[in-house]
């Protein structure tokens, strides 16, 4: 709900359980008064003081008011060089030379339902669903105006929000940073909580307090990158999963990102978030406009569980579109980790065949079918089938996987080429590379210049050719380096700090276009795992290949950190061969199975080869999968246990809306002789509701499960598994 006061300029936004507000001062500049717990109907600008503070520069408004300084008040975009020295969400660069920007309040209006970014994913709401307030705020000097957009999804906690600048004047004005999410914390007791790691290890938490000076997170791959989440939370010292204040942050952006907090010398923070500094500039033309990608604030003051069931509803709800929000998506096999590049079309459609015999829905064709690709070195840009792989071609190969009653998906890299590639002899001009200078590679490939539309075309071209020359109902959009040699033969000199971010317009334009096309295609966003696993990625992608480590252990770990955001209908999961091929762990069947299982679930591995008591499983596993796939994907998710604490056992649990259905999960780790006894504490389940346990009958009550626990089995050899069905009787 947004509440306005409009003689006293104060814009309250209200969500079930949290209120944000914001309040014109006397000099005109909109300050960010509150965020935090619900309180109804009250200015709560009396929370911010001011007194005078030497070195901090008063506005020339102020006149002798020495109390006012720009550099101490939570503001609500903050701006630089006029003031306050902590981090700009704006800089621009003036026609004189100067580097500012000062911003006053100039009106505001409502919009029905949410607003929507033309070229950018965002959420979206219709008018019964969502409340659309834009601030205005302008910068007389400059002559910009900055739009500033607020989404409210009152159901959901959710305030998302977005920055337009458009340009007033008559001159160009260049834009140096513009940040989506400026977010100003009268406190600093407080600790920054970061999604981190590696290539095959990817958002792993990370916490810490928030300290003197500047902390910050980010890419300057190109892609959000597997190193860092444009995902943050702030949260209270104690906050955990089930108290305390916390704040997520999330930005929906698939390129370059900063998110960087600022400990001030009074004790103040600042979260801003947006598009990387580093390379970015943008030309603003008298009446151009620049949109900045939105960002999706969920506030919850029980902690982190609440704050993740919020975002994983919203996520489905709100971002997800049709028809793979609440859909089920087929389980699938996928051929990548059992023949890699070396197959024919026996082979998959052997593999195909296994699959169908387990109840497995869909075949997925990975790297390897196309132009010369015979290994990584080649064949990029070429999406013509390899005849002499599959001779027959798609036309013959999909009739055969879909005569076993299956679907076909297959694998493709748009963005990439190899210089042994068609493409790459005709058109050597079509990639990032900086004139003089001989690109680096990654993985053996160069990246195509997707600022450019007609490279966008002749790719779009290419992969349309082939989704319309069989019944293809599924992509795995690939994306297998980061980029360098930022630099398009498309812009002139004074315009090259805009590629790196037209680049990533131009991925959501092909995503896009896809999507219009191909509505009922399922998109399965990678890029060497969970490289691109971002908000902006999901609204063309409903899931993302989570990691290229299938590790059922080290999967524990990276599952956990994506939750914490992103809900488990999004998270590519397969289950693989054993030793695994990353770590060579052995991991028994069903720990890989009920780790999987929490995602978008599959299988990567020669099935054939497979004993028939492992088939057995494994038609056992799709089954439960396919029984319990409600409950997984709509109930509410509780982390039980964290995976970075305690490796004795990493559990989570799914509850269903009304309580009646519970699905825990628990997977133990290295075994030791004579392990003490352990009761796991459920969370989340009706205390006066009797619960069985599936398979043993035995009844427990809501209230006992969550206070005293269910005791856990002990099971020898190294990472156990097993699940636990609860259902409601009586
Ligand atoms: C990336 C993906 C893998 C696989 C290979 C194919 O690494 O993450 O799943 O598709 O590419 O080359």
């Amino acid at each position: 709900m947004i509440v306005l006061d409009q003689e006293n300029k104060i814009f309250t936004l209200h969500t079930q359980n949290t209120t944000y507000q914001m309040k014109v001062d006397q000099y005109h500049v909109l300050e960010h008064i509150y965020y935090g717990a619900r309180i109804d109907n009250r200015d709560l600008s009396g929370l911010i003081k001011c007194g005078e503070r030497s070195f901090s520069p008063n506005p020339d408004e102020a006149g002798r008011n020495r109390d006012y300084s720009l550099d101490v008040m939570p503001q609500e975009y903050s701006t630089c060089g006029v003031g306050d020295f902590r981090l700009p969400s704006i800089e621009l660069e003036l026609p004189g030379g100067s580097h500012t920007a000062d911003l006053r309040y100039e009106g505001f209006h409502l919009e029905k339902g949410k607003y929507k970014l033309v070229g950018l994913p965002g959420f979206h709401g219709m008018e019964n669903e969502a409340e659309t307030l834009v601030v205005l705020l302008k910068d007389s000097a400059a002559r910009i105006a900055v739009e500033m957009y607020y989404g409210v999804f009152e159901d959901f906690d959710l305030i998302t929000r977005a920055i337009r600048l458009v340009n007033e004047g008559t001159e160009t004005i260049r834009v140096c940073r513009c940040a989506s999410l400026c977010l100003d914390f009268t406190r600093s007791d407080l600790d920054l909580i970061t999604f981190n790691g590696h290539h095959l290890m990817e958002r792993c938490l990370d916490r810490g307090p928030v300290r003197p000076g500047i902390q910050s997170v980010g890419s300057v791959r190109g892609i959000s990158s597997h190193q860092h989440n444009p995902f943050v939370m702030i949260c209270d010292h104690d906050a955990d999963e089930d108290r305390g204040m916390c704040y997520g942050a999330m930005l929906l952006y698939s390129g370059s990102f900063e998110a960087a907090v600022e400990c001030s010398q009074y004790e103040n923070s600042r979260l801003v978030m947006g598009i990387h500094p580093y390379h970015f500039c943008w030309t603003l033309e008298p009446a151009g406009t620049f949109t900045a990608p939105e960002t999706a604030m969920v506030c919850s003051p029980d902690g982190f569980g609440q704050m993740s069931r919020q975002y994983h509803k919203a996520i489905r709800k709100h971002l997800l579109r049709d028809p793979y929000q609440y859909e089920r998506k087929p389980v699938l096999v996928n051929n990548w980790e059992a023949t890699y590049f070396d197959f024919d079309a026996d082979k998959l459609v052997d593999i195909a065949r296994e699959a169908a015999d387990l109840g497995i829905e869909l075949f997925v064709m990975d790297d390897g079918w196309f132009g010369s690709r015979n290994d990584d070195n080649s064949g990029l840009g070429d999406w013509q089938v390899n005849r002499e792989k599959l001779p027959g071609g798609l036309e013959a190969l999909v009739p055969c996987v879909k005569d076993l009653g299956m679907k076909f998906g297959i694998w493709m890299e748009p963005e990439m080429v190899n210089e042994d590639s068609d493409l790459y002899r005709a058109h050597p001009d079509w990639i990032l590379r900086v004139p003089g200078r001989a690109p680096s590679r990654g993985r053996g490939q160069l990246v195509l210049d997707f600022s450019r539309k007609d490279v966008r075309d002749h790719i779009y071209d290419q992969m349309k050719a082939v989704l319309d020359s069989a019944d293809i109902s599924y992509i795995k959009w690939d994306m297998n380096r980061s980029l360098t040699d930022v630099w398009s033969a498309g812009l002139p000199a004074g315009r090259q700090g805009e590629v790196y971010h037209r680049y990533v317009l131009g991925v959501y334009d092909l995503l896009e276009r896809l999507h219009c096309d191909y509505p009922y295609i399922l998109i399965e966003g990678c890029c060497g795992g969970g490289g691109r696993f971002d908000g902006g990625m999901l609204y063309y992608t409903p899931q993302i290949w989570c990691s290229d480590d299938t590790d059922a252990i080290d999967r524990l770990r990276i599952q956990y950190g994506t939750s914490f955001c992103y809900p488990v209908c999004t998270m590519g999961a397969h289950v693989s061969a054993v030793p695994n091929e990353q770590n060579g762990r052995f991991t028994p069947l069903e720990t890989r199975g009920i780790t999987a299982m929490s995602g978008a679930f599959g299988y990567e591995m020669d099935l054939g080869k497979c004993t028939e008591e492992e088939k057995r499983k494994i038609r056992c596993q799709v089954e439960t999968y396919k029984k319990h796939y409600n409950l997984i994907h709509d109930g509410d998710y509780y982390r039980l246990s964290s995976p970075f604490q305690d490796s004795s056992y990493t559990a989570w649990e799914q509850v269903s809306a009304g309580q009646k259905e519970a699905l825990v999960n628990v997977v133990m780790g290295c075994t030791h002789s004579a392990p003490p006894f352990r009761t796991l504490r459920l969370k989340g389940l009706n205390p006066s509701f009797q619960y069985q346990v599936d398979g043993i009958g035995e009844t427990y009550s809501g209230g006992e499960l969550m206070k005293s626990g269910y005791p856990l089995p002990q099971i020898r050899g190294d990472y156990p598994a097993f699940q636990i069905y609860l259902k409601a009787v009586g």
